[in-house]
């Protein structure tokens, strides 16, 4: 990663669903505690994404500290939920924190969380917003805070929502805040990171999603290649296997001076199975290269994140952070 990347005050994680967002987030969050500091990472879509990488208890509205970083660092987490946000936003604006009760009896509650998904975006954003900690006075003050954000599909309108915001409000609290909001998200001090596995569709949409970003005037960071996995043959062993001139019989040779040879399992056939293995992964990595030779193109920096061997622990997270941390030095 480019070092600038590490000094980045707000992280926002975006990819197509499933690709990684959460683990490379937590990763990230962990990373960028090194050293003493203190990160946040924040999720906004209520699915507890973040208790599961880290194999915890459900996270609860509150900060939290769900990890500790080499060298002394934390990492705190936080599930932004719509209606405490609410809740806050009305108390900050309004003074009106204690009349949530009667909005939520007649469904306003409902109405502006769930079914307004403009609004909604609103309120997680300045949730997140308010974690940076522009007014946290006595609080807990962050190093960075990470947001393992919306997937890339909707990652535009929920970043851009308070620049409309600030349209609809012309003056007032409201409008400034939303004003603050969209001056952080456009600023150097945010980079919004993208996670993609080398796959035709993920990639796809992660181009679509930096142009957009570009468009929207947000700073589009890293893209972080996950899952990948080092080919076991070299080069020249996989352009002999794509194109069928991989060496039955000397692979049969090396399988018997092996011990390998045994009546039920003969080495020919073995050393057939073993020939189609490698033209399949030969044709798989041509695949891959063809779409990160894409992705190099939008000329964002690209950080290779491994194949960890037991996903969903805390020491996979922590094998990702360590190759997030060696790309910051
Ligand atoms: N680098 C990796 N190596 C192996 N498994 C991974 C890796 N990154 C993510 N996974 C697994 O892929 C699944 C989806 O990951 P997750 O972080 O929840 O993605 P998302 O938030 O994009 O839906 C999980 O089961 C996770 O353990
Ligand atoms: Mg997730």
């Amino acid at each position: 990663m480019d070092r600038s990347l590490a000094h980045k005050h707000l992280h926002v994680v975006t990819g197509k669903g499933g690709t990684g967002k959460t683990s490379v987030a937590a990763a990230l969050a962990l990373a960028l505690a090194a050293d003493g500091r203190t990160t946040l990472l924040c999720e906004v879509e209520g699915r507890q994404g973040i208790a599961q990488v880290f194999d915890t208890a459900p996270l609860p509205y509150t900060e939290t500290q769900i990890a500790s970083a080499p060298g002394g660092g934390r990492v705190f987490a936080l599930a932004v939920d719509p209606k405490e946000a609410l809740r806050d936003y009305l108390q900050l604006f309004y003074r009106l924190g204690p009349a949530m009760g009667m909005l939520d009896r007649v469904g306003a509650v409902d109405f502006v969380t769930t079914i307004a998904p403009g609004l909604r975006d609103v309120l997680l954003t300045g949730k997140v917003y308010e974690a940076t900690g522009a007014r946290r006075k006595g609080r807990q003050r962050y190093d960075a805070v990470i947001v393992d954000a919306v997937p890339t599909g909707r990652v535009g309108r929920f970043l851009n929502v308070n620049a409309e915001v600030s349209g609809l409000a012309r003056v007032g609290p409201v409008h400034k805040q939303a004003d603050s909001i969209m001056r952080l998200l456009r600023s150097e001090a945010t980079a919004v990171h993208l996670v993609t596995l080398l796959e035709e569709m993920p990639v796809q949409e992660s181009i679509d999603a930096i142009a957009e970003l570009h468009a929207l005037g947000l700073p589009v960071g890293a893209v972080a290649v996950n899952r990948v996995r080092n080919s076991p043959l070299s080069q020249v062993d996989l352009r002999a296997a794509a194109t069928g001139k991989m060496k039955a019989d000397q692979i049969s040779q090396g399988l018997a001076a092996a011990g390998l040879d045994h009546p039920s399992h003969p080495v020919a056939a073995t050393a057939t199975a073993l020939i189609n293995e490698a033209a399949e992964l030969s044709e798989r990595i041509t695949l891959q290269q063809a779409q990160r030779q894409r992705l190099e193109e939008t000329g964002q920096p690209l950080i290779d994140l491994p194949e960890v061997q037991a996903p969903g622990t805390v020491a996979a997270v922590h094998e990702l952070a360590e190759t997030i941390r060696a790309g910051l030095r």
